[in-house]
C-alpha cells in the first residue's frame, strides 16, 4: 500500500516537525532534564473499592518509547488516565515535564494536555464530523486557522492511508481505518507525548505492525511514546523497555540491548 513508502518527515518535512530541544540557558535546568513523565509511589483506589493501582514508580525519559503491558483489568487504562490527568490518583506524587501535578487547578490542565496526544481505546470519534474535521479538531480547538492546517492535515491523512476517505464518516470506515484516525487526530497537534491504549485492538497483525510503525516514526521526531497493549506479538516485535502490571503492582524490563 503507498502509504507504507510515506514519512513524517517526507513530502517537505512539514506534516510533524521534531520536537525542539530547549537551549536556552535561561531554560531551568530541572525542567530541561527531567523526565516527560515521573510516578513516585502512586496509588489509585476507585471509590471505596480496592486499590487498583499500588506504589507505582517509574520514569518516562523524554524522547523514550515503552510498552505498558498486563492482563485485562490489570489497571492499563488507569494508568493512562492518570498520565493525562483525566484521573488524579489517591496518593503519590505525579510530575510531568519536570513539574508536580498534585496542585494544578483545572484551569491549569488544557495547556499541558495538550503537549499529550492520546489514542483511547475506543477511539472516540466524533459520529457527525468526517474524517478530515476529526482529525483537524485539536487544531481547531487550539484555535488554529483553517487555512493554516489544511495542507498539513491533508497530508496526514494520506500518510495513514485515507487520503481517499477524506470526506467519510466515521460509521463508514471499517475498524482499522478508525484506529488509524484516532492515531492522525492524536498525532495532529505535534504532541510530546503519545499515549496509546490498545492502538492495535481492531486490526490484523500486518496493520498492527504498520501502525506501530507510525508511533515509532514520531518517537524518531523526539516524542515521548507509552503504547498499552495485551497483544505480546507486539510487544515482541520492539526491543524497546516493558512495563508490566499484575496484581496493582509494576515491573519494568529493560530491553536485550
Ligand atoms: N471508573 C471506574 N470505576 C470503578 N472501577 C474501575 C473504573 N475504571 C476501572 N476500574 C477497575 O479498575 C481495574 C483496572 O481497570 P483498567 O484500568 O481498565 O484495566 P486494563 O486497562 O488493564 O484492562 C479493574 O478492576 C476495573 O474494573
Ligand atoms: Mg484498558
Amino acid at each position: 500500500m503507498a502509504a507504507d513508502s510515506l514519512a513524517l518527515t517526507g513530502a517537505g518535512g512539514r506534516i510533524i516537525q521534531p520536537r525542539s530541544i530547549p537551549q536556552d540557558a535561561a531554560e531551568p535546568q530541572t525542567a530541561a532534564d527531567a523526565p516527560d513523565v515521573r510516578f513516585e509511589a502512586v496509588g489509585l483506589r476507585y471509590a471505596r473499592g480496592p486499590e487498583v493501582l499500588r506504589d507505582i514508580s517509574f520514569d518516562l525519559p523524554r524522547g523514550s518509547f515503552q510498552f505498558l503491558t498486563g492482563p485485562s483489568g490489570a489497571g492499563k487504562t488507569s494508568l493512562l488516565r492518570l498520565i493525562y490527568l483525566a484521573q488524579r490518583p489517591s496518593r503519590g506524587l505525579i510530575s510531568l515535564f519536570g513539574e508536580d501535578t498534585s496542585g494544578l487547578t483545572r484551569a491549569a490542565l488544557p495547556p499541558i494536555r495538550r503537549r499529550i496526544g492520546v489514542v483511547f481505546q475506543d477511539m472516540r470519534l466524533m459520529p457527525h464530523l468526517s474524517v478530515f474535521e476529526n482529525i483537524a479538531l485539536p487544531l481547531r480547538v487550539a484555535g488554529r486557522k483553517r487555512r493554516e492546517y489544511a495542507d498539513d492535515v491533508a497530508e496526514l491523512i494520506a500518510w495513514v492511508g485515507l487520503g481517499d476517505r477524506m470526506q467519510a464518516l466515521p460509521e463508514t470506515l471499517s475498524g482499522g481505518e478508525q484506529q488509524r484516525v484516532a492515531i492522525a487526530r492524536a498525532v495532529v497537534g505535534q504532541p510530546d507525548i503519545l499515549i496509546a491504549d490498545e492502538p492495535t485492538g481492531n486490526v490484523d497483525p500486518a496493520m498492527g505492525r504498520r501502525l506501530l510503525r507510525l508511533f515509532a516514526e514520531l518517537n524518531k521526531l523526539g516524542a515521548t511514546v507509552l503504547i498499552a497493549t495485551h497483544d505480546l506479538s507486539l510487544v515482541r516485535s520492539l526491543d524497546v523497555p516493558v512495563m508490566t502490571l499484575a496484581a496493582g503492582k509494576l515491573t519494568v524490563r529493560e530491553p536485550r540491548g
